[in-house]
């Protein structure tokens, strides 16, 4: 009896001792938020974890389409052992506040006076936490003002060596790249090191993989929006091929935030935020492109679905006033086979922000889109499974082939999407067609809940579906029916 007794406690401290918070430097530079403090505690011990502000007004200067007077406010640190409590300070005082996604089951409670906590319990985590003074309104009304991104990383596993010259070591503090850094033939490894606040981008140029880590940031804040030196995106690898992108927070791109179609890329623990213009595209992949753990602010597709074998689970997306959030289209043609999605979180869909409340919207913005003026098609074998979208979602699905379009779209089964609510108004309905020659042909909707009500046909969900060029479009409920 005694000996179990000093066991437990000797198990319990050696499980104490080992767990620990880990809080990363800043740069002296970028300012720290004014509209949000963030602690992060775990047995006792509250560290301040500093939290950066991005806003909207430098870029609604250079295009109408960012909206003046945003911020996105965010913090990132890592942990290990048991949980964390996570405790913000805000500007304002509040009743109620939400951490998205809701699938992650963490409840913020008011704990005091401008004061919210909320228990994380495990790394991976991408969490908007959000305060009923400004919950915005995705039919019609503001969307939210202020924004709070805070961010559970997992540890660090390796840090390179500061002397090894095939390596990019960017250290604690600012560096100016003055536009997007070429990386030549003997460049392995990019790192950004905990507090690296890096302007600038990445571009490959020699044919060797690349790996582009650590827990540092990229920005590209200070460039003017469609800088003509980003040929597409902050990080820009097109060339080489089973590159790595990993752990780093990417803030207010140019243009895209990743477009590298070379094949077997990863993207990993990286977050995107700060898309406050058109154009800030999320992901766009080569063939055998993994994208894992991600979050992703877009305000244009935050995920292109181009290419064979790709495969994207375990995301959270915000999705901004412009693009899709999985995009199939603006190609001249689609060939793509065997791909898989799984576990997306969509905690916002903001097309219809500042609309008013019979809002229309681009034929580019639904949550599965095909956009453009792609004509030939030979799409087969997509898998989507486990989607979750929060809130109001103006439009679920649009995808209609454009005139003249050749081929088929076959074998998409999207398995458990779930949807909070649609608006319901005619304008905004989901359709489904082919066109010409071109044909969509066994889709399969199973487990499709709108408001927790499984969707059984599709004038259920609103859904315009054009008999001439589609077949065996279905919607099961009751039992995963994988046709
Ligand atoms: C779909 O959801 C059901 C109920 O939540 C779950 O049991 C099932 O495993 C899910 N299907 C897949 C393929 O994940
Ligand atoms: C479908 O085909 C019928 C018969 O050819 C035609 O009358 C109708 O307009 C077509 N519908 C669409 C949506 O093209």
């Amino acid at each position: 009896m005694v000996g179990l007794c000093v066991w437990v406690v000797l198990f319990t401290l050696a499980n104490e001792a080992t767990g620990s918070v880990i809080i990363y430097p800043h740069a002296s530079g970028p300012p720290a938020s004014n509209k949000f403090k963030v602690y992060v505690s775990q047995g006792g011990r509250k560290h301040d974890s500093f939290t950066y502000i991005t806003t909207s007004d430098k870029r609604s200067h250079e295009t109408s389409s960012a909206h003046p007077g945003r911020s996105m406010s965010f913090t990132s640190f890592s942990f290990t052992g048991g949980a964390v409590t996570v405790e913000v300070h805000t500007q304002r005082d509040f009743h109620n506040c939400i951490v998205r996604p809701k699938s992650y089951n963490y409840h913020c409670r008011r704990t005091g006076t401008k004061v919210a906590q909320f228990t994380v319990s495990n790394t991976e985590k991408w969490m908007s936490v959000e305060f009923d003074y400004d919950y915005g309104s995705s039919n019609g009304g503001p969307d939210i003002t202020d924004r709070l991104l805070v961010f559970a990383d997992p540890p660090e596993t390796h840090k390179p060596n500061k002397n090894d010259n095939s390596v990019l070591y960017y250290d604690v503090g600012i560096h100016n790249l003055h536009g997007p850094k070429q990386l030549d033939s003997h460049i392995k490894e990019v790192y950004l090191a905990p507090g690296a606040y890096v302007q600038g981008g990445f571009k490959t140029t020699g044919n060797q993989p690349v790996k582009i880590y650590g827990r540092g940031i990229l920005s590209t804040a200070t460039y003017t929006w469609h800088d003509p030196r980003f040929q597409w995106a902050m990080i820009d690898i097109d060339k080489g091929h089973s590159h790595v992108l990993e752990g780093i927070i990417m803030v207010d791109p140019v243009k895209y935030f990743y477009r590298g179609l070379s094949d077997h890329n990863t993207v990993r623990y990286v977050k995107m935020v700060g898309s406050w213009a058109y154009n800030s595209d999320g992901i766009g992949i080569g063939h055998d492109g993994l994208v894992e753990d991600c979050f992703i602010s877009a305000n244009d597709d935050a995920l292109k679905v181009y290419t064979d074998n790709m495969v994207a689970r375990r995301v959270v997306i915000w999705q901004m006033q412009n693009g899709a959030v999985f995009q199939n289209g603006w190609w001249s043609g689609r060939d793509m086979k065997k791909v898989r999605i799984s576990d997306i979180d969509v905690i916002h869909t903001d097309w219809c922000t500042f609309k008013g409340s019979n809002c229309h919207i681009s034929d580019n913005d639904a949550v599965f889109d095909l956009a453009g003026n792609t004509k030939h098609f030979a799409m087969n074998d997509i898998v989507f499974t486990n989607i979750r979208v929060e809130g109001t979602c103006p439009r679920i699905v649009y995808w209609k082939m454009a005139n003249g379009a050749s081929g088929a779209a076959s074998n998409v089964h999207i398995i458990n999407l779930s949807v909070e609510s649609q608006p319901g108004h005619d304008s905004l309905h989901n359709e489904i067609a082919g066109n010409s020659g071109g044909r969509v042909t066994n889709w399969q909707f199973n487990n499709f809940k709108i408001g927790g009500k499984c969707i059984s046909g599709a004038a259920q969900a609103d859904f315009h579906i054009d008999a001439n060029t589609t077949s065996n479009i279905r919607f099961n409920c009751g039992g995963a029916i994988i046709g």
